[in-house]
Order: C-alpha cells, then structure tokens, then sequence
C-alpha cells in the first residue's frame, strides 16, 4: 500500500516533501471537545487499551485537524505494567507510582516483559487505526526512554529536580545500571513489536532528560538510547526531550534520524550543530493559546529560520496544552501549508 501523504516521511528523510509536514504532540487529547465526548468517564489507561476507540480518538485528531500524521493512542507508561510496576495516572498531576523502585531488590524483582502478551492492546490499535486512517497518513509509534520512564518509577511522581532519581543514579551505580538495562530491553522489544504491527516512524520520549547536564547524560544515558535507536528496523527515528538546549551535540550520537526540540532551542542552532537529521518543532504550546497575529508572527519566524534547511517538520515543542481552541491548532496547519508548498 502507498500512502497518498509522504510529506512527514520525506522530511524525516530530509527529502524535499510537498509542503512541510505538521503534527502534534498530544493531538488526540483533552482540549479537544470530540476526545472528551468519546472518553467519556473512561481513564486515559481505559481509553488505550480499548483499540477500537484509541483508533477512533488518534484518527479523529487527524481528520479535524488536517495534519500529516497520526501518532498512536497510548501512553509511555502502559507496557511497565509488564513488569510488574503498577501506577495511576492522575489529572494534572500525571503518573503516580503504586510500587516505586528504590533498591536493587525492587530492580531483580521487576518482570520480563513481553510485548504479545502485555500490550497486545497496542498491536490492536495500531491495526485499527492503521485501517481507519486508509494510507491517508503515516503512523507514529512512540515509547518513553528508559531514563524518563526510571524517573517516573524511582522517584514515584514527575518532580522537577528527580531527586530521588539521580541520588540512585550517583549513589547506587549498579542498581542504576541494572534498571537502566532491564528497561532498554523493554522498550526494544516494545518499539520493534510496533515496527512489527506496522507503524511508519517511532518517537522516543525521554521528555525529563533535560534536567541533566551533557556530562552526566553522555555517561549514565547515551548508550542505552544509542542500543534501542539501532536495533530498529528500517523506519525514522525521533528524539523528543524538552529542556534539551545543553544536550543537543550528544542527542546527535543517539542515532536519532529526527531531533525533537522545544522553544528554548533555536532550530537553525540545532542545524548549526548537528548537519545530518531532520529537526521537529518547535512553537511553543502557550502560543497555540494565543492566537491571532502573535501566533501569525511566531509561525512566520519558524518558517523563516528554517527556510535554507532540508527536512524540517513542524510541531509544538511539547504537547498541546489542554486550554488550547482547536481552531488555533487548525489554522496553524493552514498556514504551515500554504507558506511552504513547493510548485508543482
Ligand atoms: O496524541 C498523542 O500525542 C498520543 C497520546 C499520548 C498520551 N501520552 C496520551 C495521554 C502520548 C504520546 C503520551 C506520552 C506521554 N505520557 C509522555 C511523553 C510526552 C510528554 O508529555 O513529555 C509522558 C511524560 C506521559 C505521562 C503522562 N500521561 C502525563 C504527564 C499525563 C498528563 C497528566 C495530566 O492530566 O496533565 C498523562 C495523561 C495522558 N496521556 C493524557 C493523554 C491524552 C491526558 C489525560 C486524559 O486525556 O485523560
């Protein structure tokens, strides 16, 4: 099957695309009033792990919106329970942990997991959504990077210093190690079962590894993103951290194929430093809520910046913020098409 819009892959591919692709980071979600009316009273966990309606929520976000691409219903901390590592998620507040992970006892205790027999679910709904979107558009599969999910499990809830995170990290190095290794196996086995199932791009979360210095990413996170990124197979790779403006050189030997990056970084320094990826980004969700002329203005100035540059994909530098208008969201669709197409 061929699909009718190769823009976001091309640009992946740093090929010339049409117009510049436009997708974004939480698409399918609360701001939007057609999610809340097929969620209902359904947790978001719920809402994954039904395919029916999880193809329904991400195909629907596609339609509406006009982007070009679908990015899979789920959330990053789903395939965990596989291993035995139990959670809510809460509103506002995210992921609170049941069992935290604090010592190397809970590290061996954790289980192997098995994607067939854990997330089966994803399998479902990535057929699903891959038959209701009808070649339209690509699909993207995603998991959490194996540091930003062992924030989550150690230090219980999201915190902005991870305390407890980075006291394991530098106090108990082989219980670090151990976690950090049992979770590139998970997430491998995750991403490849999506590859598998048929999804045309895969996005890596590791949204806290910005509160890391380049040192310390480099020495206790770099290999284990460097594993997963090549053992897939044959489809793009994105690299989304927020707050990255101080580890782009090292996300460049990650083996990313696309850097994801927020509005702290400049696109064209991303370009200056690192020649050979695509970049995604980066309006800043908070102009999503303004509007109008300023949101005109701030779209422009990407446009701009990134105009003398092969491959870029145009996105939010993080996801869409739940107080967003979905016309805000579609007009900036618009305008990212119109600027951009090439004449035939
Ligand atoms: O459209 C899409 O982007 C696909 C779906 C998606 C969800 N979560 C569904 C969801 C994706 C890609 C994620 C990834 C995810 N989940 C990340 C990485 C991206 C990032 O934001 O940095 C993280 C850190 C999580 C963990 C998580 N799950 C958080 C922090 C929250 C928000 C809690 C809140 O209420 O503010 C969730 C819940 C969640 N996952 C929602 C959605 C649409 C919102 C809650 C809902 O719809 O009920």
């Amino acid at each position: 099957m061929t699909l009718k819009n190769t823009t976001f892959l091309d640009a992946c591919h740093r090929k010339e695309p049409e117009h510049t692709p436009v997708w974004f980071m939480r698409q399918a979600g609360r701001y939007m009033p057609s999610y809340r009316q097929i969620k209902g009273n359904l947790q978001v966990t719920e809402l994954a792990k039904n395919s029916q309606l999880a193809s329904e929520v991400a195909v629907d976000a596609v339609t509406r919106l006009g982007v070009d691409a679908c990015i899979l219903f789920a959330d990053i901390m789903l395939p965990l329970e596989g291993m035995g590592v139990w959670f809510r998620i809460e509103e506002n507040v995210g992921p609170v942990m049941l069992n935290p992970i604090r010592t190397i006892d809970d590290v061996n205790a954790l289980e192997s997991f098995n994607p067939e027999r854990d997330t089966g679910y994803i399998g479902d709904s990535i057929k699903a959504t891959l038959q209701k979107l009808d070649d339209s558009v690509p699909l993207i599969g995603f998991s959490g990077a194996p540091f930003t999910l062992a924030s989550y499990m150690i230090d219980g809830v999201a915190n902005k210093d991870l305390v407890r995170t980075k006291t394991m990290m530098y106090k108990q190095p082989e219980t670090w190690k151990l976690l950090m290794e049992k979770l590139t196996k998970m997430v491998k086995d995750y991403v490849c079962f999506q590859v598998k199932n048929g999804v045309h791009a895969v996005q890596l979360f590791d949204s806290w590894a910005g509160c890391l210095s380049a040192e310390d990413y480099e020495e206790f996170v770099l290999c284990y993103t460097q594993e997963i990124f090549h053992s897939i197979p044959d489809v793009p790779k994105i690299h989304f951290c927020a707050n990255s403006s101080a580890l782009i050189q090292p996300f460049q030997r990650t083996g990313a194929d696309v850097l994801s990056v927020d509005w702290r970084v400049p696109i064209s320094e991303v370009w200056r430093k690192c020649k050979e990826v695509a970049v995604q980004g980066n309006l800043d969700p908070a102009v999503a809520l303004a509007g109008g002329d300023f949101m005109e203005r701030k779209i422009n100035s990407i446009l701009e910046e990134v105009k003398q540059y092969r491959g870029h994909i145009f996105s939010l530098g993080h996801g869409v913020l739940k107080e967003t208008d979905q016309i805000n969201l579609g007009q900036i669709v618009k305008k990212v098409h119109r600027g951009t197409k090439k004449r035939a």
